[in-house]
């Protein structure tokens, strides 16, 4: 059987700005030469739908890389570098399994739908304060969004939502391994980390009314139950924001960019709350933003095919469902499509999306009330593209628009 490294395979350069302004076609072109795998600088690139299912949940076979990114960038020891390798998708096996026992009441179903109310509410706030100035960029708009939410889910002050924010589009950089993004990475983590203890300190000293316990509670609580330890504590809250930022923002601004090109989709998803629900579900099948890495603990063989021991293989899960082998006219954007395999934008197997449920809620009470408040839009189109590895999207979307509220 032969070996991957044996193997004449597309190659995708998925680093440059011009593959992240339109990826899609590489990968059509890819799969046309080899169904499922392709290469890039850093490993192998897995192209195919059910490849991407099968080989993503062999968890006892891969580890997670964030530990050789730190030794990449030389930043072992460092604040950035421990939180890199401390964090919850770094964490494997049995402590990766107690945290996220820990954390899974508080991710439910149920809880999503109960801060509808309070997700509503922080995007009219947004908006009133937006809207006034009739023109503005939709990316940095969006950008207030996921983390006032978490803000108001944990209890935490609005002042220290910009600082939050600087440090989220820093941290936000820690995959592009790049160094020059380091001095940035670090400071982010610092204020992160400051910003919890200071949390943490605060709701000890004063502890919150449990009649209503909000997310910080019953984290606190699973930390005073021996749950998970202070540093886990103070970890996953930042994980929190990190895990919940520029996936949340560029979800809400791709969705927003499809339906404005699409003015008659558009008023539906500001008159229709489950229409705007749809067209949620089908950006992420037309393309959700995440590409995970693993490294292989061992050979796989898969499809007729080995593939050797520590080597990287990346799952762009933006592209698994726009494949004609997968959803009937793939490029075509349409919300009522009636037949796609379902889409792969939270991930699979033990590490999926913990906040998959708080996501979907966000975004489509979000859309739903940008749509039906800022009326007639109009933009140039994006500025730019987020690099395609990591949390791809766009780089700020200029509008203007009209303000009055559909009836
Ligand atoms: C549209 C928005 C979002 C997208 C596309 C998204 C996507 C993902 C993906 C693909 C993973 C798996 C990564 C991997 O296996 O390597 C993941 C994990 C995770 N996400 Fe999300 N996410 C979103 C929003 C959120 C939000 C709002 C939160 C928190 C409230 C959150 C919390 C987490 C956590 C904690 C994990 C790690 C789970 C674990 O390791 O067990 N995510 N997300």
């Amino acid at each position: 059987m032969p070996k991957g490294a044996e193997l004449e395979l597309p190659f995708l350069t998925m680093e440059e700005d011009a593959f992240a302004a339109d990826p899609f076609p590489h990968f059509a072109m890819a799969r046309a030469r080899h169904p499922w795998l392709a290469r890039w600088k850093l490993g192998y690139v897995v192209t195919d739908y059910q490849a991407m299912r099968d080989l993503f949940v062999k968890e006892d076979r891969m580890r997670m890389m964030f530990d050789s990114i730190v030794e990449i960038m030389e930043a072992k020891g460092t604040r950035w570098g421990n939180f890199q390798e401390r964090h919850m998708l770094s964490m494997m096996g049995e402590q990766h399994r107690r945290v996220r026992d820990v954390l899974a009441p508080a991710f439910t179903p149920r809880v999503a739908n109960h801060n509808r109310a309070l997700m509503r509410d922080v995007i009219n706030t947004l908006l009133d304060a937006w809207l006034p100035e009739q023109s503005f960029d939709f990316e940095e708009f969006a950008s207030y969004f996921p983390i006032t939410v978490m803000c108001r889910m944990i209890g935490a002050s609005p002042e220290v939502i910009p600082g939050l924010r600087s440090a989220m589009e820093a941290i936000g950089l820690s995959t592009s391994m790049d160094p020059r993004w380091l001095p940035a990475m670090q400071e982010g983590v610092a204020t992160m980390e400051d910003f919890v203890d200071g949390l943490i300190a605060g709701r000890r000293a004063l502890p919150h009314s449990l009649e209503e316990p909000n997310l910080l509670d019953l984290l606190m609580q699973a930390n005073e139950d021996g749950g998970i330890t202070d540093r886990e504590l103070a970890d996953v809250l930042i994980f929190l924001f990190v895990a919940g930022y520029d996936t949340s923002k560029n979800m809400l601004t791709l969705a927003y960019w499809e339906l404005l090109q699409r003015p008659q989709m558009y008023r539906r998803a500001g008159a229709d709350y489950d229409y705007a629900g749809r067209a949620i579900e089908e950006t992420f099948r037309y393309h959700a933003t995440a590409s995970n890495q693993r490294i292989l603990n061992e050979d796989i063989e898969y499809r007729g095919v080995v593939l050797e021991k520590d080597s990287i293989l990346w799952f762009p899960l933006s592209v698994a469902t726009r494949d004609e082998r997968y959803a009937e006219n793939a490029d075509n954007f349409d919300p009522e499509r009636k037949r796609a395999t379902r889409h792969l934008g939270f991930g699979l197997g033990a590490h999926i999306c913990l906040g998959q449920y708080i996501a979907k809620a966000q975004i489509q009470e979000g859309l739903h009330e940008i749509c039906r408040r800022i009326r007639n839009p109009r933009s140039p189109g994006p500025l730019g593209y987020r690099p395609f590895p990591g949390t791809w999207g766009l780089r700020g979307l200029p509008i203007t628009f009209d303000t009055q509220a559909f009836a």
